[in-house]
């Protein structure tokens, strides 16, 4: 099977990104895309299209969920497992929370680990694979809107991680969505978000085309927009191939960290720690991508 994938950089740059960079391997949008032809057929021919929900929360996991697995590449594992370390390293033996859990990629080896995870998802198709895997089982999940955190109880960490922050589309959701974090955060819990740092510089005039992979029988454009007012970036992934055209939009609204940080305050949070990445790497003004850990400014 080939597989097209756009991986450019690899561990120990534990990062990610999303609109379209320069770095990272885990990047959900536009860098790491990438497709496979099985991923391609089960795509382009209909299998799961049923699925394909009207735009809103479940939309992207609902269109993606057959081919995410393949779609995001596969040679994240090491950065996946860095990811792990670091969140089990938090939670210690307590209850962990992942926000936009999707198909377990980083909730089935934290389980695995022997921690408690629960996970929120629009998606029920994401769901779906998830519970299919192996220890699927073990992760308790509620299909929501992760915005709302509709659980019950309290965490000793809550975590949401690729980006998936910025697929609340509004502000004023992503406000909502570290305020409702808060309230379910136990007393020494921690609240971890990775999410790329914008740069604008990558467009000009607004709009940026980009050639992910060239080959001989394909090739992958990445098509984006962004909206500084809303700070919203929208990008299709165009792949290209001798089967047809398969096209993957992705719309997020992204935030720097500081003002992630003001959320955090808004939410009673406060900054514990940042890196650039998994590793713990130091987080300078040239980092592409950022993990911040976030407390109650009680604790
Ligand atoms: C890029 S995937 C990340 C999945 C997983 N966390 C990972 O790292 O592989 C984003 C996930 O967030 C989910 N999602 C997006 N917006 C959501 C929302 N508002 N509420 C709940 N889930 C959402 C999608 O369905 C998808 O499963």
């Amino acid at each position: 099977m080939t597989r097209w994938i756009a991986t450019q950089r690899s561990e120990p740059v534990a990062t990610k990104s999303w609109p379209p960079r320069r770095h990272g391997p885990l990047q959900w949008q536009p860098a790491n895309v990438g497709w496979s032809d099985h991923a391609f057929d089960e795509h382009h021919h209909g299998r799961d299209r049923a699925r394909v929900s009207d735009p809103g929360p479940a939309g992207y996991g609902d269109r993606m969920a057959a081919i995410y697995d393949r779609y995001v590449d596969p040679t994240v594992g090491a950065t996946t497992q860095s990811a792990v370390d670091f969140l089990a390293r938090l939670v210690g033996s307590g209850r962990a929370l992942e926000l936009g859990v999707g198909t377990g990629r980083i909730a089935l080896p934290l389980a695995e680990r022997g921690v408690q995870v629960h996970g929120v998802d629009a998606s029920a198709a994401m769901l779906d694979r998830l519970r299919s895997k192996p220890g699927g089982e073990r992760i308790s999940v509620t299909v929501g809107d992760f915005a709302d955190v509709p659980v019950e109880g309290q965490f000793d960490l809550v975590y949401v991680v690729f980006n998936t922050l910025f697929a609340l589309l509004e502000q004023t959701d992503q406000v909502r969505c570290f305020a409702n974090v808060a309230s379910h955060l136990a007393q020494n819990g921690a609240f971890v978000v990775e999410a790329f740092v914008p740069d604008p510089t990558l467009y000009d005039r607004g709009q940026r085309v980009s050639a992910v992979r060239v080959e001989a029988d394909r090739v992958q454009l990445d098509a984006s927009r962004i909206d500084p007012v809303t700070q919203r970036v929208t990008s299709q992934h165009i792949l290209i191939g001798a089967d047809g055209i398969m096209l993957l939009p992705v719309e997020l609204r992204y935030a720097w960290p500081s003002e992630l940080d003001l959320m955090a305050r808004l939410a009673g949070l406060q900054l514990r720690e940042r890196y650039a990445g998994w590793l713990r790497e130091p987080f300078t003004a040239t980092s592409p991508n950022h993990v911040s850990v976030y407390a109650p400014a009680s604790a």
